[in-house]
């Protein structure tokens, strides 16, 4: 029985697999020397990568697509990019030259949909699906946005009290509205109804009562969005016909009615052993909507997703040197990295979410359990259990090498920038990291920059208030 890393993984996993591979020793992300890119930039650093991006939205449009032509669906797909899962130009801007449409979630979204505007991004043809809950401040914008001539802007009510907001800053203008079905969560979650839409059994009278009678509202859309992800489960089933019966009653009585949108929840790999049919999941989809409608005799709608995991999280990863190791007790031994884990994939602390961890050199050292630590000084900032093993295994090293372990999480490129909040105040003030972008040039050649250097010293304390000018 060999002991080496490489062995570990090759015998619990295919490797090499999409995404990493090992050139010279070291390993390789999407084709991409991580050996380079560390001699060239230093750790940490953050890295997206992407063609990553174009890839997945390619990849769920041509599988949505060969599902609608191969049951003759008479609706078509549109893939929204849902901006809250990163915001960084580069990424929506890369979402963007797919021809995707947008999600946006608050207020402070449409000024970003009104940049990429200026810079010819995106068009007033855009279709921009208008979630989340709604402030006087930004129904006053999604208001104005119809005004400039963005004409394809749908508004999902969250709530109904949301409709006589919008009603009130409405004017004599019309709208597209959507309404947000409230899903049942899955039965160990912390409760029954998510706060998120409108209760299910309320959906039709409210259209009936408030909705139907106004001539300035346009019904397009019925949305609803299992944050647990779309799964082949019957939990996901049950919910996923509820809304289809919805849909279809509502449809029954709104001619105008023509899109349902399943929101986000494309699940990415975060483990070595993934497997998920996307295939089959989009074909269940597709071909249990056009069932249905045809049982009741209604039109198949359009079909709208916002996926935004599925669309970034592949395309990054932060990559850390480890600076120490240290033998807590006979069977504990902590490998310190040099930043928090808390601050930079804080997912994982949070809500246990577990990414890809692999070491990025020393493959062919024998293996250890490890718990790795971040240098915050708080207790929980570590990370120490994968998803498939409930433990980390990480090569073996001696303290004299001249090169120290590196090691990466993967898959990290939704929601830690937002939920870290990049470049704000950091638990104990450790900086964010370098952010380096990966991307090809027209020939196809990859090309790397620093889009943001560590953040500095200067920049934390101004934040905190601290605008002195420091001395060397
Ligand atoms: C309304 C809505 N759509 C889409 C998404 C994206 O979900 P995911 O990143 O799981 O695809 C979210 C996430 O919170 C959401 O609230």
């Amino acid at each position: 029985m060999k002991n080496s890393y490489f062995d570990l993984i090759e015998q619990s996993y295919y490797f090499p697999q999409e995404g990493f591979d090992l050139r010279d020793d070291y390993l390789t992300f999407h084709g991409i020397s991580l050996e380079y890119l560390i001699k060239k930039y230093g750790t940490p650093f953050k890295l997206t990568y992407l063609p990553k991006i174009s890839d997945q939205i390619r990849k769920s449009r041509n599988l949505f697509n060969r599902a609608i032509n191969a049951n003759n669906y008479k609706g078509k797909y549109h893939f929204c990019y849902c901006t809250k899962c990163c915001h960084f130009h580069h990424v929506v801007g890369t979402a963007l030259k797919e021809k995707v449409q947008l999600e946006t979630s608050s207020s402070f979204d449409l000024d970003l949909v009104e940049k990429l505007h200026e810079t010819g991004e995106l068009t007033k043809d855009t279709i921009l699906i208008h979630n989340g809950y709604k402030t006087p401040d930004y129904i006053e914008k999604i208001v104005n946005f119809k005004k400039k001539g963005f004409k394809n802007s749908i508004i999902v009510l969250d709530n109904r009290s949301e409709l006589n907001r919008l009603l009130s800053k409405l004017g004599k203008d019309s709208i597209n509205i959507g309404l947000r079905m409230a899903i049942d969560e899955e039965s160990q979650s912390a409760y029954y109804t998510s706060r998120l839409g409108i209760r299910p059994n309320e959906i039709l009278t409210f259209y009936k009562e408030n909705v139907s009678k106004n001539k300035q509202l346009n019904l397009k859309m019925l949305h609803f969005f299992v944050d647990s992800g779309i799964k082949d489960s019957l939990y996901y089933w049950g919910e996923f016909k509820k809304a289809l019966n919805i849909y279809i009653e509502l449809k029954k009585i709104c001619p105008s009615l023509n899109s349902i949108n399943l929101g986000g929840g494309f699940p990415i790999r975060n483990h070595l052993g993934f497997e998920y049919d996307y295939e089959y999941m989009i074909k269940e989809i597709v071909v249990n909507i056009k069932e249905a409608c045809s049982n009741e005799g209604v039109d198949e709608p359009d079909i709208y997703t916002e996926f935004g995991k599925y669309t970034v999280g592949e395309s990054g990863a932060i990559i850390f040197s480890v600076l120490d190791q240290k033998q807590q007790n006979d069977a504990e031994l902590w490998y310190i990295v040099d930043n928090s884990l808390m601050n930079t994939i804080p997912d994982a602390w949070s809500i246990h979410e577990k990414f890809i961890l692999l070491p990025i050199n020393k493959w062919k050292n024998d293996y250890t359990r490890v718990n790795i630590g971040g240098i915050s000084c708080d207790h929980s900032d570590y990370y120490n259990s994968e998803d498939l093993n409930q433990q980390v295994f990480l090569p073996k090293y001696a303290p004299t090498d001249k090169e120290p372990l590196y090691l990466g999480f993967f898959h990290t490129g939704a929601y830690q920038d937002s939920i870290s909040g990049y470049g704000g105040i950091k638990h104990c003030l450790i900086p964010s990291p370098k952010q380096v972008v990966i991307d090809r040039d027209k020939k196809g050649n990859y090309i790397d920059y620093v889009f943001r250097n560590e953040q500095s010293v200067e920049d934390m304390l101004h934040i905190l208030g601290y605008d002195c000018k420091l001395t060397e």
